[in-house]
């Protein structure tokens, strides 16, 4: 059914995943978890009814039919008007709710934990609503088989994991990601934060769920995988068309896209950034939606996808290089640096690296 909302020719660009009216929204059963917001908080539930303005086309879509495509969009208004089970996975980077005022160390300065306006808590309960809000309409957009994957610190990921459960996703796994080479504790009143958790969960306790298991395995040395990732932070290479104050680095992308997805199947990122979900997919084959608010942060994306189309056209090769590259360290764990313009081969490092670039 055709969006009122939608421009004509936004309709036309869009057929397959945004015709749903908006008048379903938000679904009741968000609203009845959500709890009460009081005064103080942002009022989150009344920015979700019903009455979008239009949608705009495409901030960006590649050349081939629109494979890789971008949107400059508020997530939370942009997932409601997706199409039920209209994606096969889900990454998700969104905001941790960390940018409060507290310190941080970087490249061996002491700076104030700024990544954005859109990372300030908004308290607990404005926090928690927003991680439900979006993860419910997620759960919807979710094919029956597909799963989602959530990245974030104490900050958020409580909130995420009891938000996931609550709504009936199946977690599947909770992934440490071992940074390796953490910037110092300032403080000294704490242990040194040298994770990230990754929550991985099915779209229900029913659904069978993609996981590429002997890719994995051989991935680390015929052993099977285990929930310790340790990868290092986006190195130079990565960063060579502008920085991200929050970018992940391409090895986790490339392997969460390979190890639940099949070739072909189409990819959401919903906080996308510079689009690192982007860059994976175009580099394993897989169709990928973006959404993104800053025009900052879609200008860096737009240029990333651009070279890795352009570096895949050249170096076909390198899809098959990124899931099978010799990474790993036989412990469990591989340590990887996308050092790859110009070679089919993949550096292993063990080095030290001073960066503070991701949460
Ligand atoms: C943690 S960063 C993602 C970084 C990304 N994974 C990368 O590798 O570049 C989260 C991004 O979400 C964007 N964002 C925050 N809230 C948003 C919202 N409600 N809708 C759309 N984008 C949002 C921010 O501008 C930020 O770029």
């Amino acid at each position: 059914m055709p969006d009122p909302a939608l421009p004509a020719h936004a309709e036309a660009l869009l057929p397959d995943l945004f015709d749903r009216p908006d008048a379903a929204d938000p679904s009741p059963r968000a609203l009845s978890l959500l709890p009460p917001v009081p005064d103080t908080a942002p009022d989150l539930i009344q920015e979700t009814r019903p009455g979008y303005a239009a949608l705009a086309p495409p901030y960006y879509s590649s050349a081939d039919g629109g494979r890789l495509r971008l949107y400059q969009a508020d997530s939370l208004e942009l997932l409601r008007r997706m199409r039920d089970e209209s994606v096969d996975m889900i990454f998700a980077d969104p905001p941790y709710f960390l940018s409060n005022g507290g310190i941080t160390c970087v490249g061996g300065r002491m700076v104030r934990v700024d990544k954005g306006g859109w990372d300030k808590s908004q308290g607990i309960i404005g926090d928690h609503a927003f991680n439900l809000l979006w993860l419910d309409q997620c759960r919807r957009i979710l094919k029956p088989n597909g799963t989602i994957w959530v990245t974030g610190t104490s900050h958020n990921i409580h909130s995420v994991g009891y938000a996931l459960q609550v709504l009936d996703y199946k977690i599947l796994n909770d992934i440490a990601w071992y940074k390796i080479n953490p910037p110092p504790n300032l403080a000294c009143r704490y242990f040194t934060h040298a994770t990230e958790t990754i929550l991985w969960a099915a779209k229900s306790v029913k659904s069978k769920h993609t996981f590429n298991y002997p890719l994995m395995k051989e991935q680390n040395g015929g052993k099977q995988m285990k929930s310790l990732w340790e990868i290092l932070p986006p190195g130079k290479s990565e960063k060579r068309h502008g920085k991200h104050p929050t970018q992940k680095p391409e090895a986790l992308l490339w392997r969460i896209v390979a190890a639940s997805t099949q070739p072909g199947e189409m990819v959401l990122d919903p906080f996308c950034g510079s689009a690192t979900t982007g860059v994976a997919c175009a580099r394993l084959g897989r169709q990928f939606i973006g959404i993104e608010r800053e025009a900052e942060h879609l200008e860096l994306a737009v240029k990333r996808l651009k070279d890795e189309i352009e570096i895949m056209n050249l170096q076909p090769a390198l899809a098959f290089n990124s899931v099978t590259s010799p990474t790993f360290d036989g412990g469990g764990g591989g340590v990887e640096d996308g050092k790859r313009r110009g070679t089919t081969s993949f550096t292993t490092h063990s080095g030290q690296r001073s960066c503070c670039a991701c949460h």
